[in-house]
């Protein structure tokens, strides 16, 4: 086996375990890059927090990322993006790699122009958010939901109990009786709901996240800055042998069972040191 390019790891980061649905994108489109995940779980939510708390996490989980050698950022957080990605961009040198709630293409794939969107609250109340609806969506009726409680339902691997079922009707019917005939997950702990998501909406909804789009933007930064990892066997076959570290700030059994339950395949997981 002959590897070449960037060998120097990507750096993704969430304020829990959310990140993992984007990270799973990536690993799967890029499954020669090594890298490396960290989720903040003893801060999440980032939602509840201050602008400034939010920037300042953000800060120091992207310096330990960098520490690591990380080649390229990805914040796989909307709260974290909307905080901080520009702050980030302005003090560091790798590529910096956001997310957006996906207004832009809800807006094309609206047949009826009413789009529903779930985020957190910080989301929700971002200039981001505001900018992108007027940005692609200024003709369609755009309703943003902010769904307190459903990160924490994440976090606890509480994917279907009552509570979690009942927090999502509290959400998604009224957007139903409104109309909606796209709904945009703003969140990433939300993918890991889509089952009991689409059970609520039924078949006919569509339902936009960003992971696929972000693993894609990633590959084609990668590409224009020439930082792609390569990797071949003898027989030219490409092959997939990368490094994957994991990292939770949380020391807790529980955040760790539930990092495993969502990444489904085997991982182990290291607790971040502390940061400042
Ligand atoms: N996964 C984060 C996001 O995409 C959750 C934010 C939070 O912790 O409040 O927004």
């Amino acid at each position: 086996m002959i590897t070449f390019g960037d060998e120097c790891p990507i750096g993704v980061f969430d304020s829990g375990l959310g990140g993992l649905s984007v990270l799973k994108e990536i690993h799967h489109l890029l499954p020669h890059e090594n890298l490396i995940y960290v989720g903040d779980s003893v801060h999440a939510p980032y939602g509840d927090k201050s602008a400034k708390y939010v920037q300042q996490r953000s800060q120091q989980i992207t310096e330990f990322l960098l520490n690591q050698g990380a080649k390229a950022i990805v914040i796989a957080c909307n709260t974290a993006t909307a905080e901080a990605a520009e702050i980030l961009r302005t003090n560091v040198d790798v590529p910096v790699i956001g997310l957006e709630p996906a207004i832009k293409p809800a807006s094309q794939l609206s047949k009826n122009g009413v789009i529903g969107v779930l985020a957190t609250q910080r989301t929700i109340n971002s200039e981001r958010l505001l900018g992108l609806t007027e940005r692609y969506a200024q003709d369609k009726k755009v309703l943003a939901q902010a769904c307190p409680g459903l990160v924490e339902q994440v976090e606890a691997y509480e994917l279907n109990s009552d509570k979690t079922i009942s927090l999502l009707k509290k959400y998604i019917l009224p957007l139903l009786d409104q109309g909606v005939d796209a709904l945009i997950l703003g969140c990433t702990h939300y993918p890991f709901l889509l089952p009991e998501i689409r059970h609520i909406i039924g078949s006919d909804i569509e339902v936009l996240e960003t992971g696929i789009p972000v693993a894609r933007q990633l590959q084609r930064i990668l590409k224009d800055h020439q930082l792609e990892r390569y990797c071949f066997n003898v027989e030219g076959g490409a092959t997939c042998k990368a490094t994957l570290s994991i990292y939770n700030s949380s020391n807790k059994k529980q955040a760790h069972l539930t990092m495993k339950k969502l990444w489904k395949d085997p991982i182990s997981i290291k607790v971040l040191p502390e940061l400042n």
